[in-house]
């Protein structure tokens, strides 16, 4: 079986410590939870307002991760501050991400072809660092073709509008998104680029979208987290594993 890899987003068990203050829920716990229920490596987005995940927050977790032997990505914005820390982190991978202040999540994919200097020098560092860059794109073939301009090694493709068009049921635009992310996917991969994807899946979206088979890795934050406080974060990993494996069976 060509097994794709699950990664885990911890954001959200921050936004409700934030909510509070203080220590609990720990993003720490549920890395080290999900890591020995077998997710395949961890996600967390500092974000330029710390509005969920902190500094000290990315240093346990990286600490978590080489604990485990698996991957840190490190989500964040193409700005000199998150360059700078990113570098100094050293994790296995940076995940470039658009950030707007006024956002809930990260709503769009980073519009690399329109800002070609800026991004390609961030790779270029990483690259040259030896961290992963993964940029996390619309299912656009303009931004697929900047990625490989630039030497990216990884593209993660944005399904947050695939995701909303499934659940609203508009067969349209579903099939829209789903034939677009399928050939930005195709090309990426033609491309020589290791495809990602992430935003917005959850039980009912995984199977078509881990039915591709040139994805390697999906990045599911929000659902899983929201999931586990019904079933338990080893349950709700387990039940998106099995689906991901059904998925390429
Ligand atoms: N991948 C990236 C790059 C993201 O920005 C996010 C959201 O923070 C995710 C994956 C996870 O999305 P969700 O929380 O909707 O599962």
């Amino acid at each position: 079986m060509n097994r794709i890899r699950l990664g885990l987003n911890v954001d959200h068990v921050a936004t409700v410590r934030n909510a509070r203050g203080g220590h609990a829920p720990d993003p720490e716990r549920a890395a080290r939870l999900a890591l020995q229920a077998g997710v395949d490596g961890i996600t967390a987005h500092l974000r330029e307002d710390r509005r969920h995940i902190l500094d000290r927050d990315v240093t346990a977790l990286k600490e978590v991760c080489d604990a485990f032997g698996k991957p840190l990505n490190f989500e964040m914005a193409v700005t000199d501050e998150m360059v700078a820390i990113a570098l100094d982190l050293k994790p296995h991978a940076a995940c470039l991400v658009p950030e707007r202040r006024q956002e809930r999540t990260t709503e769009g994919g980073l519009d690399v072809a329109g800002q070609i200097e800026s991004v390609g020098a961030a790779v270029a560092r990483f690259n040259e660092a030896g961290i992963r860059a993964s940029l996390f794109i619309a299912a656009d073939p303009e931004q697929v073709a900047a990625a490989a301009k630039i030497k990216a090694p990884v593209v993660e493709f944005h399904t947050g509008a695939l995701c909303d068009a499934w659940r609203d049921q508009a067969d349209f635009t579903f099939e829209n998104e789903f034939n677009r992310l399928k050939a930005a996917v195709a090309l990426a991969d033609e491309l020589g680029i290791e495809v990602h994807a992430g935003h917005g899946i959850d039980y009912d979206t995984v199977p078509f979208i881990a039915k591709l088979p040139q994805v390697r890795e999906l990045n599911i934050g929000h659902f899983l987290i929201g999931e586990a406080i019904f079933v338990g974060l080893e349950a709700a990993i387990g039940r998106m594993r099995d689906l991901m494996d059904a998925a390429r069976t």
